[in-house]
């Protein structure tokens, strides 16, 4: 079978690599792909967005089933577009993906369905957002409605600078219509986790835990980024914080999605704040994580492709995901000035000395293939240097050893992911 990822990625090329292990995987395409995905299937020149584009490749190309990495072309309802030409497509349609697309339909989808979430009001006035953060005071947290490539959500710890993003989002447009209807929310205290489920529509199966490091300089100072690094599995999901999290948020949103008449089938991934031992959902993802993807896979034992399969068709109660005993971490490195302005077209030297290391797999993100078999740096977070280790300590050396083969100018990392693993004991989590 010939299998197309969206994407371009870290994530992308993490599962491209998985899916090219599968015994029914002929050939793998990426669309638009980077250097990494092009040293094991064929990268296809077609942006994540263009789905009149994606579908025609697929067609024309006996594409027998389709993954989407990124959100945007899902909230796009490429999906959609492929279930009505009967294409094989692994994603939630659009009115499902709506969990990330919309904050406003997330947090109202949760109040109606149940899910501990932070208290929050949802505006289209700019004044009466005003009133509302007056009334809450500080620290608030300001979030853009819509999709804003990870940019929407200011965390204020002054009612002045929620104000300022009220301004900012509602008035002077600066995420344009995604900004137009803002979520002002409580700010929720806490150590962050991400947890991702396959679902079918009916059944929830969980992947292993994962926590994701979204600030860019070590002990969490700095701004956000897509993230900086991964690392599976994370302690802070405890046995107890596992269930709640199935039985308070995954099963609820997953009946409850299918009531409303829009099953949701896809990875479905909840970014936790667990505070004391109890959880509160901080939004949905409707995708896998990007850095967590990468840990994920490198654990997820056996063949990807019927497990995707079994979400399709309705029979994910026949799958027992089996993972990998051992610690998975990956480390991002960065384009100096990620993540603001940064350069590109620099040559990465030292890929093959760390990709040779043992257990250790360098999934590229923003690269791509420059002339002579040089692989150039073509985006913020240019690699995830992923390894797995006896335990998150040997898995954090062994991440590190690799990364130390690698340079380019101005190249950066946070030298502190899985750290807050380190000393804690895991509980049987897994699945
Ligand atoms: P979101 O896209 O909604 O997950 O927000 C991005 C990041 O902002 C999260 O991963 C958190 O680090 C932070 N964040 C979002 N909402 C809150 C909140 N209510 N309290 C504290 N931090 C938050
Ligand atoms: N790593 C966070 C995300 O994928 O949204």
């Amino acid at each position: 079978m010939k299998v197309l990822v969206v994407g371009g990625g870290g994530r992308e090329h993490a599962l491209v690599w998985k899916l090219a292990q599968s015994p029914v995987v002929s050939e793998v395409y990426a669309a638009p792909g980077n250097a990494g995905t092009a040293s094991i299937g064929t990268n296809v020149a077609i942006e994540v967005d263009d789905v009149e584009g994606l579908l025609a490749f697929a067609v024309s190309n006996g594409i027998g089933l389709t993954v989407v990495g990124p959100e945007a072309p899902l909230v796009l309802g490429l999906v959609d577009r492929f279930q009505e030409r009967s294409l094989r497509v692994f994603g939630p349609t659009a009115a499902s993906a709506r969990l990330e697309g919309s904050k406003a339909f997330a947090k109202a989808t949760m109040r109606r369905f149940g899910v501990p979430t932070a208290d929050y009001g949802e505006f289209d006035d700019p004044e009466a957002a005003r009133a509302f953060i007056r009334r809450l005071g500080a620290p608030l947290v300001v979030k853009a409605d819509g999709l804003a490539a990870g940019k929407g959500v200011v965390i204020a710890r002054r009612v002045e600078d929620a104000l300022a993003a009220v301004d900012d989002m509602m008035v002077a447009g600066a995420f344009g219509e995604a900004g137009r209807r803002v979520v002002v929310e409580e700010f929720l205290e806490g150590e962050e986790a991400s947890f991702l489920a396959f679902c079918d529509g009916k059944t929830v199966v969980p992947m292993a835990s994962s926590q994701d490091h979204k600030a860019v300089f070590d002990a969490d100072q700095g701004p956000n980024t897509g993230g900086m690094g991964a690392y599976s599995p994370a302690p802070v999901v405890t046995a107890e914080i596992h269930r709640e999290a199935m039985e308070r948020v995954m099963i609820p949103m997953v009946d409850g999605m299918a009531r409303a008449g829009t099953p949701y089938v896809g990875v479905l991934y909840a970014g936790l704040m667990i505070r004391d031992g109890a959880l509160k959902v901080l939004e949905f993802n409707c995708r896998f994580g990007d850095p967590e993807c990468q840990p994920i896979v490198m654990r997820m034992k056996g063949d990807l492709v019927p497990v995707l399969e079994a979400c399709l068709d309705g029979r994910l109660d026949e799958v027992r995901l089996e993972w990998d005993p051992r610690a998975a971490v990956c480390v991002v490195l960065a384009s100096e000035g990620y993540p603001g302005a940064y350069p590109k077209g620099l040559e990465i030297q030292g890929l093959e000395a760390a990709s040779s290391l043992p257990e250790v797999a360098v999934f590229h993100a923003g690269t791509r293939r420059g002339e002579g078999g040089r692989v150039l740096t073509s985006g913020g977070r240019v690699l995830g240097v992923t390894a797995l280790g006896a335990g998150v300590a040997e898995a954090i050396d062994r991440a590190y050893e690799a990364v130390a083969k690698i340079r380019w100018p101005g190249m950066h990392c946070r030298s502190d992911i899985g750290r807050k693993a380190l000393g804690r004991a895991v509980e049987a989590t897994d699945g």
